[in-house]
């Protein structure tokens, strides 16, 4: 199976554990794109929820499928989201954020009871930081000084860009993707990273999904 096949396979997975009548969080990213096709599928058969989008690309997908849309003002406890990773530690804990979403989703899964992240098998890893940088969003006013903050910290910062121009994201900051080899303790540089000035979030999301749907060349693992 390609790795479209198994992004597929571990979407529709995860589109069972929704319930008629449930508010849903609705990640960002190209393994969320195939559970949105899922979920406007069973909409079109019946299927009546809500959703919360994380971002200006989710929310036009998802209005593309006929899913009804709605906010946090509206609803600020959720029942479930399904959302991707960009990494997956033997503990469950996360990176997020390469789709530059993160801090939508984070608060997303704050608000929400239940989280399950799905995801082919390239993003498990022994432990965070050894493949992917960790996003971090700043704010556009003197980010220069947050960056070098943040270089203390990690091997490597770089500004993310959007061909040849900044990447801005929903919110209006930038993104800084910050290279470790790995991140020893992720809770502890959770809250760290999120103190320094400048910062809004980053990509760490610790203790917070409840399962991950891992689909394998060998089928579909459950990560709890
Ligand atoms: C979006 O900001 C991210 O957190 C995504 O959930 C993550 O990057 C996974 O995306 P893919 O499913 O596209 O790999």
């Amino acid at each position: 199976m390609d790795l479209e096949a198994l992004k597929r396979l571990a979407a529709e997975k995860a589109v069972e554990a929704v319930e008629p009548g449930m508010v849903l969080g609705l990640g960002t990213g190209s393994t969320v794109y195939y559970a949105l096709l899922k979920l406007g599928q069973n909409v079109r058969s019946g299927l009546d929820i809500i959703g919360i989008p994380t971002s200006i690309q989710t929310a036009d997908i998802a209005q593309r499928e006929g899913i009804k849309l709605s906010d946090l003002a509206t609803y600020p406890e959720l029942d479930l989201t399904i959302d991707g990773a960009d990494e997956i530690d033997p503990d469950l804990n996360l990176i997020k954020g390469l789709g530059g979403a993160l801090v939508r989703e984070k608060i997303t899964v704050e608000a929400s009871n239940r989280l399950i992240i799905i995801a082919d098998q390239t993003k498990v890893v022994p432990h965070l930081g050894s493949k992917s940088p960790l996003p971090v969003e700043v704010v556009q006013f003197g980010w220069e000084v947050t960056r070098n903050r943040l270089g203390q910290r990690c091997s490597r910062v770089v500004q993310r860009q959007n061909r040849e121009a900044a990447y801005i994201t929903d919110n209006g900051n930038y993104i800084l993707d910050c290279y470790f080899e790995r991140i020893d303790n992720p809770a502890q540089a959770e809250v760290e990273i999120n103190n320094l000035p400048g910062v809004v979030e980053n990509g760490l999301f610790i203790n917070r999904a409840e399962q991950a749907i891992i689909a394998t060349q060998n089928g579909i693992h459950i990560q709890c």
